[in-house]
């Protein structure tokens, strides 16, 4: 596996030196004028780094900014495959990431072996691959897709041409049933959405007969068969925004709701349970592991930054560059606050 990651140098100011009197959100913002940086947060991040950043979005949204921004630096407060395409796209640019074990179960489960393994074994199939991944698997790809375009994409290809989707088999499933089509699936899962249970949910909706259930694409199919919209981070908060509803079911990662209470005050979002009834499970392990603190650091040391050498970088690119050509337009979001 190539690494990706830069490390701090062994002088590199740490956690333990933070003078604990800074505000730190007051230094995070003189910091990003200071060096010209601009700081993208996914929705499955902490409130306050949410609210902190110039940009909220889903993964295709971010790509997108990370591709047209003027800054010098990005801050990605996301995980490592997302500060990864951003690099991809914008290489001439400092890209950070807070924590530099800020990964994914979707990436650990498609290593670049057997995933070119797997192609070899199907050469007359094409490779749609979503986004969730390493650069190596990009590089190994044909098409990249997000929750957001992924049947959008797929439509256009070929209907007598046989695909290849890694690595979520749930996503894979879905857009299967979806589109018609018989792509062949390998077999990763999201160990946060997976762990959503059928039997707490009904139990949930038995007790709240009136609440949409907005789902992530990442679940399995007997969660996403309760579901009354299925979708993108960005477009479970553009439904709820949107619907009459006043109480929602909110089948993904949960740290998505700070963006619905900041939207829709008023309305109730109930966390889908996991098998023990409880709520936990729906919090990524991986996304947890950016805080503040560190994105103060990162911005002081401008490391852990992503660096990817120039062949795989140009590799990977061409599969992200047909996906952002392939997209259906951005639409503007009710809820994302852009300063960008
Ligand atoms: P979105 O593309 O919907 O933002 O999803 C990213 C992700 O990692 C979901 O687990
Ligand atoms: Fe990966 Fe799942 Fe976390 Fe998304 S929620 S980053 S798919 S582990």
């Amino acid at each position: 596996m190539v690494d990706t990651i830069v490390l701090p140098p062994v002088d590199a100011m740490t956690e333990a030196e933070i003078d604990p009197t800074l505000d730190l959100e007051a230094e995070i913002e003189r910091l990003k004028r200071e060096k010209n940086a601009v700081i993208l947060a996914h929705y499955y991040q902490d409130g306050e780094i949410q609210d902190i950043a110039d940009f909220v979005g889903d993964s295709l949204d971010l790509s997108r900014k990370a591709a047209a921004t003027d800054a010098d630096m990005i801050v990605f407060c996301g995980v490592k495959f997302m500060a990864e395409v951003a690099k991809i796209l914008s290489p001439r640019k400092t890209v950070v990431l807070p924590d530099h074990e800020a990964g994914c179960s979707l990436e650990d489960s498609c290593r670049p072996k057997p995933f070119r393994h797997f192609r070899e074994k199907h050469p007359d199939h094409v490779s749609v691959t979503y986004i969730n991944c390493s650069a190596e698997v990009k590089a190994a790809s044909d098409y990249i897709v997000t929750s957001s375009n992924a049947e959008h994409i797929i439509n256009q290809l070929p209907e007598d041409k046989p695909i290849l989707f890694a690595p979520d088999r749930h996503l894979g499933a879905y857009l299967n049933r979806k589109t018609g089509r018989d792509m062949l699936l390998w077999p990763g899962t999201c160990i946060v959405h997976e762990q959503f249970s059928e039997q707490e949910l009904i139990k949930l909706k038995v007790r709240h007969p009136d609440a949409p259930v907005a789902a992530h694409p990442e679940c399995p199919e007997s969660i996403l068969g309760h579901a009354d919209h299925v979708g993108s981070t960005r477009t479970i908060l553009d439904f709820v925004i949107q619907s009459e509803a006043d109480t929602f079911i909110i089948a993904t990662e949960q740290h998505i709701i700070h963006q619905m209470q900041k939207a829709a005050p008023d309305k109730t979002f109930l966390a889908a349970p996991g098998a023990d009834g409880s709520c936990n499970c729906a919090n990524c392990p991986f996304m947890a592991l950016n805080t503040l603190e560190k994105l103060y650091l990162c911005l002081v040391n401008e490391v852990p930054g992503i660096h990817i050498p120039k062949d795989l970088r140009i590799e990977a690119l061409t599969p992200l560059e047909r996906m952002l050509d392939l997209s259906p337009p951005p639409v503007a979001s009710a809820s994302q606050r852009d300063a960008a």
